[in-house]
């Protein structure tokens, strides 16, 4: 025993607790200590059966993910260790139950299903979820879930990684039985009934494991749906490869089988960016100079003014997470399209099983719909998501600064605008700040909350923590044009219209990012979002534009032909009903004549060329955004870009894909580029620093984190 697995006896059971908050992770010390109160209970003729349980808040969530790293890295060796801890306990000679509340995710469910038995509480979640760290169950999960739960619901269950609820795993044959009230008292009684009868062990037992004939259609569809839904992602495949070992192969060569696969999965550079985006999903919400004693203002209510595509949305995201709302429109007609909007969104929701109409009808219930500030003095907070312009902002945040409480939030969901402006048509700039969600607001789950110079820490705070309880990923921003995900866009696309008025085909520079793992090539990004909205944008800021430097050409001259995209049915594609992309002549001609007007002949341009211009303008620019100190950490920026943008978790964002390239190479392709295309693509020194220093954007993280 050691301080992080503790003992004790209740009659004839024994219990072994785990104490390794806040998640009771497996980290070094919680086998040696199972095993060590596993032998204390074998030499003690009075316990007649044990309990595994956790401490706290959850049973085990798993491995310790920090460990793996230090596997990979060779600063540790990743012994044969838990493996045959788990081994030894399902060998155990009296039975062995495990007490289930919380999370039993990856190795915790791995633990629990080499215990002969598994209770849990109805609130209880089971899961293998190492797909989302790239990996695969690595302690015979693989083997041990499809005897249990059959192999249909494991290869489901460790393709996909979800979890699922206790009442699930109850009904599969996971969790043998679910206890009302107390969890230890319960599994107490449950050991009791065990006493004297022979352990059962997972890997005895075969009546699920199929036959030939039923599994190859399981394996076949999993296999369908992975290379679908995960696309490029090697885990899924080798999942589904695994749990297929366990019904071909005697169980120990199945562990083998799993053991390689896993190992493949653990040294690959997919699993180190699921891992650094999983721990960089974390490192966002720690702020320097905000910390727990940080007061945080408590937000019951809220209200939203502008019921349009954005201020629905949010009025959604806050009903969703149980938070009242006021949803303020300037006439009824809107007002009344707005929610018509939300209902039939709910709706859909409904339809595909997502949740059921009284709990549609509960968030609609938690939405009440205004056409005056009536009540806006009792909430918490208000987000302002009216038209863009900063006339109607300032107008806004004045009429909201004499109907909010003093101790309120004002924020504004601008997307372009200077925050610090917005603030300074109220008396209290210190509680003004930006809330930029993504469109479709309650779909995506990126919340760039952008920091004003006045800002309190208590606002930040308070933001911070309620972005997770609105279910987004909250990251701080400086007030820059574009804030971090936007201003680095703005290069993204400018260089993907680039390449094409070189020479590059619409559709070739859309599948080159595509293949790279993007969720969508930039040009029919811009058309889903609509090609007008950065013209107009232009447009407003055409006075500060750069001239000295190329401008892209093709989109605007195809907004002036009124295609703004898939709401007109036609932009860099033209679309059918079904809003199906079509290759159109149209736009060819329209290349050809811009090069003509431009004097560019055009010219074979390969795939990696464009990803390099692509990605690396993306870096370029993200490095700048670093220097300048509008994000705090790389990390940041590449947790911006997964959520809000599309990049593959598995290339770890932006940032940590230039730091796997090489910051040196990838300072050497920019300045070929800026060679050939100028001073659009004058590296960021920042870049240059870490690259000439032979250093990473890990680094320069590691370095905020020690001065934080
Ligand atoms: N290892 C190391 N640290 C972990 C961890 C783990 N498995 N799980 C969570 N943590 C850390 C987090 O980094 C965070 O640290 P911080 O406070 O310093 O930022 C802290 O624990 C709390 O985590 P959350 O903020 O995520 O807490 P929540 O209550 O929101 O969520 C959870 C709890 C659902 C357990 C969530 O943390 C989670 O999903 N964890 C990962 C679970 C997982 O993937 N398990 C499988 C691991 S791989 C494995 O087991 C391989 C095996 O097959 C051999
Ligand atoms: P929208 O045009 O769909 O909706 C704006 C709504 O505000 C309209 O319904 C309008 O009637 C209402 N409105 C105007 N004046 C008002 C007033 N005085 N009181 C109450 N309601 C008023 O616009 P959208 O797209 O929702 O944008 C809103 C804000 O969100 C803008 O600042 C925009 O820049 C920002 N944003 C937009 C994104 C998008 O993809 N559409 C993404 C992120 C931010």
């Amino acid at each position: 025993m050691n301080e992080l697995v503790q003992t004790s006896k209740n009659g004839e059971i024994g219990i072994l607790t785990v104490n390794n908050p806040p998640v009771n992770a497996l980290s070094p010390g919680v086998p040696d200590g199972i095993v060590a109160g596993l032998a204390q209970f074998e030499n003690d003729p009075t316990v007649k059966a044990i309990i595994l349980i956790g401490g706290g808040r959850t049973f085990i969530a798993g491995a310790d993910i920090k460990e793996f790293g230090k596997i990979t890295s060779g600063e540790n060796r990743r012994g044969p260790g838990f493996l045959s801890v788990l081994d030894r306990m399902e060998s155990y000679p009296k039975p062995i139950v495990a007490a289930i509340h919380g999370t039993a995710l990856g190795g915790g469910l791995e633990t629990a299903m080499a215990c002969h038995y598994r209770v849990a509480v109805a609130s209880a979640q089971v899961g293998q979820p190492e797909v989302k760290l790239g990996i695969i169950p690595g302690a015979a999960g693989t083997q041990r879930l499809p005897r249990l739960a059959g192999v249909a619901k494991a290869v489901e269950m460790c393709a996909a990684g979800d979890p699922i609820g206790a009442a699930e795993a109850f009904k599969v044959g996971i969790v043998d039985q679910i206890i009302e009230g107390d969890l230890l008292q319960g599994a107490i009684a449950f050991a009791t009934s065990k006493i004297g009868t022979p352990p059962r062990r997972t890997r005895d037992l075969s009546n699920k494991l199929g036959n030939e004939q039923s599994n190859t259609p399981i394996f076949a569809a999993a296999r369908d749906a992975a290379r679908k839904k995960a696309r490029n992602l090697m885990a899924p495949l080798a999942a589904i490869d695994a749990v297929e070992a366990a019904t071909k192969l005697p169980y120990d060569e199945g562990v083998k089988r799993e053991q390689e696969l896993f190992l493949e999965c653990l040294y690959s550079d997919q699993s180190k960016a699921m891992i650094h985006v999983f721990f960089g999903e974390r490192e966002v919400a720690k702020i320097p100079g905000i910390g727990k004693d940080t007061q945080q203002i408590p937000v019951n209510k809220a209200a939203v003014v502008g019921a349009g595509t954005m201020g629905g949305g949010i009025a959604m995201v806050f009903a969703n997470a149980g938070i009242p709302v006021l949803l303020k429109e300037t006439d009824q007609a809107a007002l009344d399209r707005g929610l018509a909007t939300i209902k039939k969104n709910y709706a859909n929701s409904v339809k595909k099983g997502r949740f059921t109409q009284e709990s549609m009808d509960q968030r609609l219930g938690r939405i009440t719909p205004t056409l005056t500030y009536d009540g806006f003095g009792e909430v918490d907070m208000v987000i302002e998501a009216v038209f863009e312009g900063m006339a109607l902002k300032k107008q806004i945040f004045g009429e909201l600064d004499k109907v909010m409480r003093q101790g309120a939030i004002l924020a504004s969901n601008t997307s372009t605008l200077n925050i610090d402006e917005i603030a300074s048509a109220t008396k209290r700039p210190e509680w003004v700040i930006g809330t930029h969600f993504f469109s479709p607001a309650n779909v995506m789950r990126l919340l760039e909350i952008v920091r004003g110079k006045a800002s309190s820490k208590e606002v930040i705070a308070t933001l911070m923590s309620l972005s997770k309880k609105l279910a987004k990923v909250g990251v701080l921003v400086g007030n820059c044009r574009g804030f971090v995900g936007n201003r680095m866009f703005g290069p993204y696309r400018r260089e993907a219209q680039f390449l094409v008025e070189e020479g590059a085909t619409v559709e070739a520079v859309d599948k080159a990012l595509y293949d790279y793992g993007m969720a969508m090539g930039p040009l029919a990004t811009g058309d889903l979002a609509g090609l007008d909205v950065g013209w107009r944008i232009r447009k407003e800021f055409k006075d500060a534009e750069n001239t000295s430097v190329r401008q892209p050409k093709v989109e605007d001259r195809l907004c002036e032909m009124g295609r703004y995209g898939q709401k007109t049915g036609a932009g860099w594609y033209k679309y059918d009903e079904n809003r199906r992309p079509m290759h159109d002549p149209e736009v060819d001609k329209l290349i050809d004549q811009i090069r003509k007007e431009t004097g560019r002949t055009p010219r074979e341009i390969g795939d990696q060329e464009i990803v390099d211009r692509i990605i690396y303008s993306l870096v370029n620019e993200g490095a700048r955004i670093l220097e300048e100190g509008f994000a705090l950490r790389a990390v940041d920026i590449d947790i911006i870009y997964i959520n809000g943008y599309g990049y593959p978790a598995y290339r770890g964002g932006p940032m940590w894909y230039a730091d796997t390239v090489g910051l040196k190479k990838v300072y050497e392709r920019i300045q070929e580029f800026e060679k050939a295309h100028g001073a659009l693509w004058t590296p960021a020194p920042l870049l240059r620093q870490l690259a000439e220093s032979g250093k990473k954007f890990a680094d320069f993280d590691k370095q905020v984190a020690a001065t934080a």
